[in-house]
């Protein structure tokens, strides 16, 4: 998705014209990767490898057996990418990933919501650039009552994750740790985001969407569902119920 450049607009202004502000920026989310397991079906189907985090090893061999210098690009990136592209509608990995929607975060949000039926997967391979530079959601979708859903299949942190300004406006990114089996949940139309080189010797494979109660037009619609996921969350974190 193109993005405005954070330079480009007055950032601090961006969350305060939207009024009152959701109780966090963030919040993760927890699941059961035997109930959803993303990652064994991606491995099994779609890029024939037991390792997620080692992709960019495999595309350093292939690249090899072509003859190929080992330095990998954004080339690399999009290239894995679409091998899920060319994956059926009613592939099982969308079948398991509408099953997460039904029956995971539907319950959750406790009303209907729309949400992207086939978002693209995001690959950022270890040794390539920044996949997105910093950027707010709200300056591409126009879309206030949407919130950000951010689901990476391999372990990421450091340079291989997601990166958050603390506060909106704040500009003071750092990365936000995020294990599989845990789905970050952010404010990402008004909260700067982005990603950066990818240093950190494991591959990124997540998937990103937006979702908001069914329609749903307004900030106020946005703030009362992040709020909504952020108490429910965090009811079952204290009932020590953190698996779903
Ligand atoms: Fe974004």
């Amino acid at each position: 998705m193109a993005a405005q450049a954070l330079a480009e607009i007055d950032r601090s202004l961006l969350a305060r014209e939207a009024g009152p502000l959701p109780q966090r920026t963030h919040v993760l989310l927890s699941y059961d990767t035997a109930r959803f397991p993303f990652a064994a079906v991606l491995g099994r189907d779609v890029f024939r490898v037991h390792r997620l985090d080692r992709l960019h090893e495999y595309v350093r061999q292939h690249r090899a057996r072509h003859g190929r210098a080992p330095r990998l690009s954004a080339k690399d990136n999009l290239m894995v990418c679409d091998m899920m592209a060319r994956q059926p509608e009613d592939a099982a990995f969308w079948r398991l990933y509408h099953g997460f929607m039904l029956r995971i975060l539907a319950p959750l949000v406790g009303r209907g919501i729309s949400y992207t039926s086939h978002p693209k997967l995001r690959i950022h391979l270890s040794g390539t650039s920044s996949v997105s530079s910093f950027h707010h959601d709200i300056c591409v979708t126009k879309r206030p009552d949407q919130i950000n859903f951010w689901a990476p299949f391999t372990d990421v942190d450091g340079t291989a994750t997601i990166w958050l300004e603390s506060d909106y406006g704040k500009g003071d990114f750092t990365p936000v740790p995020v294990r599989y089996g845990q789905v970050l949940i952010f404010d990402g139309g008004y909260l700067g985001h982005g990603s950066v080189d990818n240093v950190s010797g494991v591959t990124r494979v997540s998937l990103d969407m937006r979702f908001s109660y069914k329609k749903a037009t307004t900030r106020a619609e946005g703030v009362s569902l992040m709020n909504r996921v952020i108490q429910v969350i965090d009811a079952k974190t204290a009932d020590d119920e953190e698996i779903l």
